[in-house]
Protein backbone atom coordinates (compact mmCIF):
# COMPACT_ATOMS: atom_id res chain seq x y z
CA UNK A 1 0.00 0.00 0.00
CA UNK A 2 1.27 3.31 -0.97
CA UNK A 3 -0.02 7.26 -0.51
CA UNK A 4 3.13 8.68 -2.94
CA UNK A 5 0.27 10.00 -5.26
CA UNK A 6 -1.88 11.74 -2.42
CA UNK A 7 -4.18 8.72 -2.26
CA UNK A 8 -4.22 5.54 -1.40
CA UNK A 9 -2.72 2.89 -3.91
CA UNK A 10 -3.81 -0.97 -2.87
CA UNK A 11 -5.30 -4.22 -4.28
CA UNK A 12 -9.12 -4.63 -3.92
CA UNK A 13 -10.52 -7.93 -4.04
CA UNK A 14 -12.93 -8.20 -6.77
CA UNK A 15 -15.21 -10.40 -4.85
CA UNK A 16 -15.95 -8.02 -2.04
CA UNK A 17 -19.31 -5.63 -2.51
CA UNK A 18 -17.35 -1.93 -2.09
CA UNK A 19 -20.59 -0.51 -0.89
CA UNK A 20 -21.33 -3.27 2.22
CA UNK A 21 -17.76 -3.01 2.61
CA UNK A 22 -17.87 1.06 2.84
CA UNK A 23 -20.66 0.63 5.45
CA UNK A 24 -19.26 -1.95 7.30
CA UNK A 25 -15.85 -0.05 8.24
CA UNK A 26 -17.74 3.08 8.92
CA UNK A 27 -19.71 0.92 11.75
CA UNK A 28 -16.49 -0.64 12.93
CA UNK A 29 -14.26 2.82 12.96
CA UNK A 30 -17.47 4.61 13.79
CA UNK A 31 -16.70 6.75 10.74
CA UNK A 32 -18.87 9.21 9.41
CA UNK A 33 -19.21 10.22 5.31
CA UNK A 34 -20.06 13.97 4.26
CA UNK A 35 -20.66 14.20 0.96
CA UNK A 36 -21.11 17.53 -1.76
CA UNK A 37 -23.74 17.89 -4.13
CA UNK A 38 -20.84 17.93 -7.00
CA UNK A 39 -19.47 14.41 -6.55
CA UNK A 40 -20.51 11.14 -7.97
CA UNK A 41 -23.93 10.38 -7.05
CA UNK A 42 -22.49 6.77 -6.21
CA UNK A 43 -20.82 8.67 -3.38
CA UNK A 44 -23.95 10.98 -2.88
CA UNK A 45 -25.86 7.89 -1.99
CA UNK A 46 -23.06 5.86 0.63
CA UNK A 47 -22.62 9.42 2.50
CA UNK A 48 -24.55 10.01 6.14
CA UNK A 49 -24.32 14.03 5.39
CA UNK A 50 -24.96 15.57 2.12
CA UNK A 51 -25.14 19.26 1.50
CA UNK A 52 -23.81 22.49 -0.37
CA UNK A 53 -20.84 24.18 1.69
CA UNK A 54 -23.04 26.00 4.01
CA UNK A 55 -25.00 22.35 5.31
CA UNK A 56 -21.84 21.02 4.94
CA UNK A 57 -19.62 23.31 7.79
CA UNK A 58 -22.86 23.45 9.58
CA UNK A 59 -22.98 19.80 10.56
CA UNK A 60 -19.55 19.43 10.50
CA UNK A 61 -19.56 21.46 13.81
CA UNK A 62 -21.47 18.70 15.70
CA UNK A 63 -20.69 15.14 14.48
CA UNK A 64 -20.47 12.48 16.46
CA UNK A 65 -17.68 9.98 15.26
CA UNK A 66 -13.88 9.30 15.50
CA UNK A 67 -13.52 9.80 12.04
CA UNK A 68 -14.47 12.29 9.54
CA UNK A 69 -14.16 11.47 5.92
CA UNK A 70 -14.90 14.30 3.34
CA UNK A 71 -16.09 13.56 -0.27
CA UNK A 72 -15.35 16.86 -2.14
CA UNK A 73 -12.45 19.01 -2.48
CA UNK A 74 -9.43 20.02 -0.57
CA UNK A 75 -10.37 22.88 0.97
CA UNK A 76 -13.84 21.56 2.23
CA UNK A 77 -11.66 19.13 3.98
CA UNK A 78 -9.62 21.43 5.75
CA UNK A 79 -12.61 23.24 6.72
CA UNK A 80 -14.36 20.29 8.39
CA UNK A 81 -10.34 19.84 10.24
CA UNK A 82 -10.71 23.33 11.52
CA UNK A 83 -14.09 22.95 13.05
CA UNK A 84 -13.05 18.92 14.16
CA UNK A 85 -8.82 19.29 15.11
CA UNK A 86 -9.26 16.26 17.71
CA UNK A 87 -10.73 13.95 15.06
CA UNK A 88 -9.21 12.26 12.33
CA UNK A 89 -10.43 14.30 8.96
CA UNK A 90 -9.36 11.87 5.86
CA UNK A 91 -9.54 12.96 1.96
CA UNK A 92 -9.94 9.82 -0.60
CA UNK A 93 -7.53 11.95 -2.97
CA UNK A 94 -5.70 14.44 -1.44
CA UNK A 95 -5.27 16.03 -5.56
CA UNK A 96 -9.18 17.26 -5.35
CA UNK A 97 -8.28 20.97 -5.24
CA UNK A 98 -10.31 23.69 -6.66
CA UNK A 99 -9.43 26.58 -8.89
CA UNK A 100 -10.85 29.06 -7.47
CA UNK A 101 -8.84 28.22 -3.51
CA UNK A 102 -6.21 28.44 -6.36
CA UNK A 103 -6.79 31.61 -7.71
CA UNK A 104 -5.81 33.65 -4.04
CA UNK A 105 -2.45 32.71 -2.53
CA UNK A 106 -2.06 33.55 1.15
CA UNK A 107 0.87 35.84 0.28
CA UNK A 108 -0.94 37.75 -2.63
CA UNK A 109 -3.88 38.30 -0.36
CA UNK A 110 -1.79 39.33 2.34
CA UNK A 111 -0.06 41.88 -0.01
CA UNK A 112 -3.40 43.01 -0.98
CA UNK A 113 -4.81 43.18 2.55
CA UNK A 114 -2.08 45.37 3.60
CA UNK A 115 -2.68 47.82 0.85
CA UNK A 116 -6.15 48.34 1.37
CA UNK A 117 -5.58 48.56 4.91
CA UNK A 118 -9.22 50.27 5.91
CA UNK A 119 -11.08 46.92 4.69
CA UNK A 120 -13.31 44.03 6.18
CA UNK A 121 -12.10 41.21 4.09
CA UNK A 122 -14.80 38.84 3.33
CA UNK A 123 -14.01 35.20 1.92
CA UNK A 124 -15.67 32.68 0.29
CA UNK A 125 -15.50 29.48 1.71
CA UNK A 126 -13.37 28.13 -1.39
CA UNK A 127 -10.00 29.28 -0.17
CA UNK A 128 -7.55 27.64 1.65
CA UNK A 129 -6.86 27.36 5.74
CA UNK A 130 -4.33 30.20 4.74
CA UNK A 131 -6.49 32.56 3.54
CA UNK A 132 -9.31 31.88 5.96
CA UNK A 133 -6.92 32.92 8.50
CA UNK A 134 -6.46 36.20 7.15
CA UNK A 135 -9.96 36.52 6.97
CA UNK A 136 -12.53 38.73 9.06
CA UNK A 137 -15.70 36.17 8.07
CA UNK A 138 -16.18 33.50 5.45
CA UNK A 139 -19.25 33.16 3.01
CA UNK A 140 -20.47 30.40 1.15
CA UNK A 141 -23.27 30.68 -1.81
CA UNK A 142 -26.13 30.30 0.61
CA UNK A 143 -25.37 33.47 3.24
CA UNK A 144 -23.12 35.71 1.31
CA UNK A 145 -25.83 38.41 0.63
CA UNK A 146 -26.65 38.19 4.37
CA UNK A 147 -23.34 38.12 5.18
CA UNK A 148 -22.13 41.54 3.31
CA UNK A 149 -25.52 43.10 4.44
CA UNK A 150 -24.62 42.57 7.83
CA UNK A 151 -22.22 45.52 7.04
CA UNK A 152 -23.08 49.03 7.40
CA UNK A 153 -23.45 50.16 3.75
CA UNK A 154 -20.23 52.52 4.17
CA UNK A 155 -18.15 49.54 5.07
CA UNK A 156 -15.20 48.86 2.68
CA UNK A 157 -15.29 45.12 1.63
CA UNK A 158 -12.36 42.94 0.27
CA UNK A 159 -14.27 40.25 -1.21
CA UNK A 160 -12.58 37.01 -2.94
CA UNK A 161 -11.68 35.06 -4.63
CA UNK A 162 -14.41 34.64 -6.95
CA UNK A 163 -15.20 37.94 -8.95
CA UNK A 164 -18.38 36.53 -10.08
CA UNK A 165 -19.97 36.11 -6.70
CA UNK A 166 -18.67 39.07 -5.92
CA UNK A 167 -20.16 41.02 -8.66
CA UNK A 168 -23.35 39.20 -8.32
CA UNK A 169 -23.46 40.59 -4.53
CA UNK A 170 -22.63 43.74 -5.65
CA UNK A 171 -25.14 44.09 -7.89
CA UNK A 172 -27.88 42.69 -5.46
CA UNK A 173 -26.92 45.39 -2.80
CA UNK A 174 -25.82 48.13 -4.55
CA UNK A 175 -22.34 47.86 -2.80
CA UNK A 176 -18.26 48.65 -4.67
CA UNK A 177 -16.53 46.04 -2.50
CA UNK A 178 -13.07 45.29 -4.25
CA UNK A 179 -13.26 41.95 -6.19
CA UNK A 180 -10.27 39.54 -6.43
CA UNK A 181 -10.03 38.21 -10.13
CA UNK A 182 -10.69 34.84 -9.45
CA UNK A 183 -13.09 32.25 -10.45
CA UNK A 184 -14.20 29.14 -11.01
CA UNK A 185 -13.20 27.00 -14.05
CA UNK A 186 -16.42 24.89 -14.34
CA UNK A 187 -18.67 27.82 -13.98
CA UNK A 188 -16.94 30.53 -16.24
CA UNK A 189 -16.93 28.11 -19.00
CA UNK A 190 -21.25 28.02 -19.34
CA UNK A 191 -22.01 29.13 -22.92
CA UNK A 192 -24.71 31.75 -22.91
CA UNK A 193 -25.15 31.34 -26.66
CA UNK A 194 -26.18 28.05 -26.26
CA UNK A 195 -28.38 28.04 -23.09
CA UNK A 196 -30.25 30.73 -24.98
CA UNK A 197 -30.93 27.68 -27.91
CA UNK A 198 -31.51 25.43 -25.58
CA UNK A 199 -34.33 27.89 -24.00
CA UNK A 200 -36.11 28.14 -27.63
CA UNK A 201 -36.36 24.47 -27.49
CA UNK A 202 -37.44 24.48 -24.32
CA UNK A 203 -39.37 27.30 -23.90
CA UNK A 204 -41.20 27.12 -20.94
CA UNK A 205 -37.60 25.65 -18.87
CA UNK A 206 -36.87 27.84 -16.38
CA UNK A 207 -33.18 28.97 -16.32
CA UNK A 208 -31.62 28.29 -12.87
CA UNK A 209 -27.81 29.35 -12.33
CA UNK A 210 -24.95 29.04 -9.74
CA UNK A 211 -24.15 32.90 -8.90
CA UNK A 212 -20.45 31.40 -9.93
CA UNK A 213 -21.61 31.67 -13.13
CA UNK A 214 -20.47 34.56 -15.44
CA UNK A 215 -22.75 38.05 -15.11
CA UNK A 216 -24.73 37.06 -18.82
CA UNK A 217 -25.62 33.97 -17.44
CA UNK A 218 -27.12 35.43 -14.25
CA UNK A 219 -28.76 38.36 -16.12
CA UNK A 220 -30.41 35.46 -18.57
CA UNK A 221 -31.23 33.23 -15.48
CA UNK A 222 -34.94 32.89 -13.44
CA UNK A 223 -33.39 31.76 -10.68
CA UNK A 224 -29.72 32.32 -8.89
CA UNK A 225 -28.83 30.32 -5.88
CA UNK A 226 -26.51 27.98 -4.36
CA UNK A 227 -26.70 24.21 -4.87
CA UNK A 228 -29.04 24.26 -1.83
CA UNK A 229 -31.04 27.15 -2.95
CA UNK A 230 -31.38 25.87 -6.29
CA UNK A 231 -32.82 22.76 -5.22
CA UNK A 232 -35.58 24.44 -2.82
CA UNK A 233 -36.46 27.05 -5.83
CA UNK A 234 -37.22 23.79 -7.46
CA UNK A 235 -39.36 22.48 -5.10
CA UNK A 236 -41.20 25.42 -4.97
CA UNK A 237 -41.65 26.64 -8.78
CA UNK A 238 -44.46 25.38 -11.00
CA UNK A 239 -42.21 24.69 -14.32
CA UNK A 240 -41.55 21.03 -14.99
CA UNK A 241 -38.61 22.05 -16.93
CA UNK A 242 -35.00 23.71 -15.91
CA UNK A 243 -31.74 24.31 -17.80
CA UNK A 244 -29.30 24.29 -14.67
CA UNK A 245 -26.08 26.15 -15.02
CA UNK A 246 -23.98 24.51 -12.35
CA UNK A 247 -21.48 21.50 -11.94
CA UNK A 248 -23.33 18.46 -12.71
CA UNK A 249 -23.20 16.42 -9.58
CA UNK A 250 -26.52 18.57 -8.74
CA UNK A 251 -28.45 16.50 -11.40
CA UNK A 252 -28.31 13.22 -9.25
CA UNK A 253 -30.44 15.14 -5.88
CA UNK A 254 -32.34 16.93 -8.52
CA UNK A 255 -33.21 13.93 -10.83
CA UNK A 256 -34.08 11.92 -7.12
CA UNK A 257 -35.61 14.34 -5.34
CA UNK A 258 -37.83 15.70 -8.40
CA UNK A 259 -38.50 12.42 -10.56
CA UNK A 260 -41.64 13.94 -12.28
CA UNK A 261 -39.53 16.68 -13.81
CA UNK A 262 -36.88 17.58 -16.51
CA UNK A 263 -33.40 18.34 -15.84
CA UNK A 264 -30.99 19.89 -18.56
CA UNK A 265 -27.70 20.65 -18.13
CA UNK A 266 -26.78 24.30 -19.48
CA UNK A 267 -23.75 23.50 -22.21
CA UNK A 268 -20.36 24.97 -21.99
CA UNK A 269 -18.50 26.78 -24.54
CA UNK A 270 -16.68 23.93 -26.72
CA UNK A 271 -13.03 24.76 -26.42
CA UNK A 272 -10.03 23.02 -27.92
CA UNK A 273 -9.10 20.44 -24.81
CA UNK A 274 -11.85 20.75 -23.09
CA UNK A 275 -14.07 17.98 -21.71
CA UNK A 276 -16.98 19.69 -22.85
CA UNK A 277 -19.01 18.86 -19.71
CA UNK A 278 -19.77 20.23 -16.61
CA UNK A 279 -18.27 18.47 -14.40
CA UNK A 280 -15.40 20.03 -11.97
CA UNK A 281 -12.92 17.03 -12.62
CA UNK A 282 -11.79 17.49 -9.21
CA UNK A 283 -15.38 16.78 -7.64
CA UNK A 284 -15.14 13.32 -9.82
CA UNK A 285 -11.59 12.20 -8.16
CA UNK A 286 -13.95 11.03 -5.03
CA UNK A 287 -14.62 7.05 -6.15
CA UNK A 288 -16.26 4.68 -4.41
CA UNK A 289 -13.01 3.02 -4.51
CA UNK A 290 -10.62 5.58 -2.98
CA UNK A 291 -13.31 5.59 -0.61
CA UNK A 292 -12.91 2.40 0.41
CA UNK A 293 -9.51 2.44 0.80
CA UNK A 294 -9.40 5.82 2.34
CA UNK A 295 -11.90 3.94 5.28
CA UNK A 296 -9.69 1.11 5.34
CA UNK A 297 -6.33 2.33 5.72
CA UNK A 298 -7.23 6.13 7.30
CA UNK A 299 -5.29 7.76 4.91
CA UNK A 300 -5.25 10.62 3.43
CA UNK A 301 -5.40 12.94 6.48
CA UNK A 302 -5.76 16.24 6.25
CA UNK A 303 -3.41 17.91 9.00
CA UNK A 304 -3.53 21.43 9.54
CA UNK A 305 -0.91 23.65 11.48
CA UNK A 306 -2.77 24.31 14.95
CA UNK A 307 -2.58 28.55 15.11
CA UNK A 308 -3.12 28.67 11.24
CA UNK A 309 -6.24 26.46 12.42
CA UNK A 310 -6.78 28.61 15.35
CA UNK A 311 -7.10 32.02 13.49
CA UNK A 312 -8.68 30.08 10.67
CA UNK A 313 -11.75 29.10 12.58
CA UNK A 314 -12.33 32.64 13.77
CA UNK A 315 -14.27 33.86 10.53
CA UNK A 316 -15.84 30.38 9.68
CA UNK A 317 -17.29 30.81 13.47
CA UNK A 318 -18.47 34.76 12.63
CA UNK A 319 -19.85 32.94 9.34
CA UNK A 320 -22.08 30.53 11.40
CA UNK A 321 -22.79 32.62 14.18
CA UNK A 322 -24.64 34.70 10.95
CA UNK A 323 -26.22 31.85 9.85
CA UNK A 324 -28.03 30.00 12.42
P1 LIG B 1 -22.17 25.69 -2.84
O1 LIG B 1 -21.92 24.40 -2.20
O2 LIG B 1 -22.15 26.82 -1.83
O3 LIG B 1 -23.39 25.75 -3.66
O4 LIG B 1 -20.92 26.01 -3.78
C1 LIG B 1 -20.62 25.27 -4.87
C2 LIG B 1 -19.19 25.08 -5.10
O5 LIG B 1 -18.63 25.50 -6.06
C3 LIG B 1 -18.46 24.27 -4.19
O6 LIG B 1 -17.22 24.17 -4.67
FE1 LIG C 1 -13.86 24.64 -7.10
FE2 LIG C 1 -15.40 25.08 -9.21
FE3 LIG C 1 -14.84 22.59 -8.54
FE4 LIG C 1 -16.47 24.08 -6.99
S1 LIG C 1 -16.87 23.38 -9.06
S2 LIG C 1 -14.79 22.76 -6.31
S3 LIG C 1 -15.54 26.10 -7.23
S4 LIG C 1 -13.36 24.13 -9.21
Amino acid sequence: MTVDKGYVEASIDPNINLVDEINRLKKEKRAVIMAHYYTRGEIQDIADVIGDSLALAQKAVNVDADIILLAGVHFMGETVKILNMDKKVLVPDLNAGCSLADSCKATDLKAFIDSHPDHTVVSYVNTTADVKALTDIVVTSSNALKVVNSFPEDTKIIFGPDKNLGSYINAQTGRNMLLWDGCCHVHARFSLEHILELKKENPNAEIICHPECKRPIVLASDFVGSTAALLSHIKDSSADTFIVATEEGILHQMKQSFPNKTFIPAPPELETGMCGCNNCEYMKLNTLEKVYLTLKYELPEITLDKDIAVRARKPIDAMLNLSK
